[in-house]
């Protein structure tokens, strides 16, 4: 997979995109994430890529040409699934919609900042918006690499044991378990004997229950509505 992500701070995404499991997704070749700063697809010498809004108002806003010309050069070399815009206006990001996207080949990911992208380019060039969730970050970016982690450790390969993503929390539409490692017995409070009797089959039965009670506990939403 491949996912080229279009930003005015290339810095600010590096750090999160090179360690751990996206560092060994990239290294196995599995995933392929290219960063492309939208000054480089200006043409004035103050490689400006921002401008006051039209009708007044504080705030700049983010110019279509340069993201036009980013979008349009990398479609000169490949199709894209997707082109996504990062927002808080976007569709709430949730497990399904990572699972999904981790079936592609290749995305784009555009990263707003000040008061967001000039409407055209949602309307000429996005097929999908984002949003991470109902606050308001600085700029696309940290959303991005949370977008991207999610997306990147479901590539079938990525994680060393194939099964775990099967487990995460909401995989299934319910919360994770709880889970425990040595000790058993940590001055006192113990770890349910069950998970130390070897059987499986009872084992699978109780992680079951608890997710089903945390569920219930903390996102009962999700136990009714169409979420995930
Ligand atoms: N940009 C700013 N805030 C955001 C959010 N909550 N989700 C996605 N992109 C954003």
């Amino acid at each position: 997979m491949r996912i080229d992500i279009l930003t005015v701070l290339p810095g600010l995404l590096e750090s999160p995109l090179s360690h751990s499991i996206l560092k060994r997704a990239q290294d196995k070749g599995l995933l392929e994430v290219r960063m492309h700063d939208i000054r480089e697809y200006t043409t004035d010498k103050h490689k400006q890529v921002d401008h006051y809004q039209y009708g007044g108002g504080a705030g700049m806003v983010m110019m279509i040409e340069p993201i036009a010309r980013c979008i349009e050069h990398l479609k000169t070399e490949r199709t894209y699934d997707e082109i996504i815009y990062m927002t808080p206006d976007g569709e709430t990001l949730n497990q399904r919609t990572c699972n999904t996207l981790s079936m592609k080949q290749n995305i784009i990911i555009l990263c707003g900042h000040y008061k967001g992208v000039d409407e055209r380019v949602r309307e000429l060039y996005i097929t999908k918006e984002i949003s991470v969730g109902d606050y308001v970050l600085s700029g696309g970016e940290l959303a991005a690499a949370i977008l991207v982690d999610t997306i990147g450790r479901l590539i079938p390969g990525v994680l060393n044991d194939e099964t775990s993503a099967l487990f995460d929390s909401f995989q299934d539409g319910l919360l994770a378990p709880p889970v425990y490692t040595r000790p058993a017995d940590y001055n006192g409070l113990k770890v349910p004997e069950l998970l130390l009797s070897g059987n499986t089959k009872q084992i699978d039965i109780w992680r079951h229950d608890m997710a089903m009670e945390r569920t219930k506990n903390r996102r009962p939403d999700l136990l009714s509505d169409e979420k995930n």
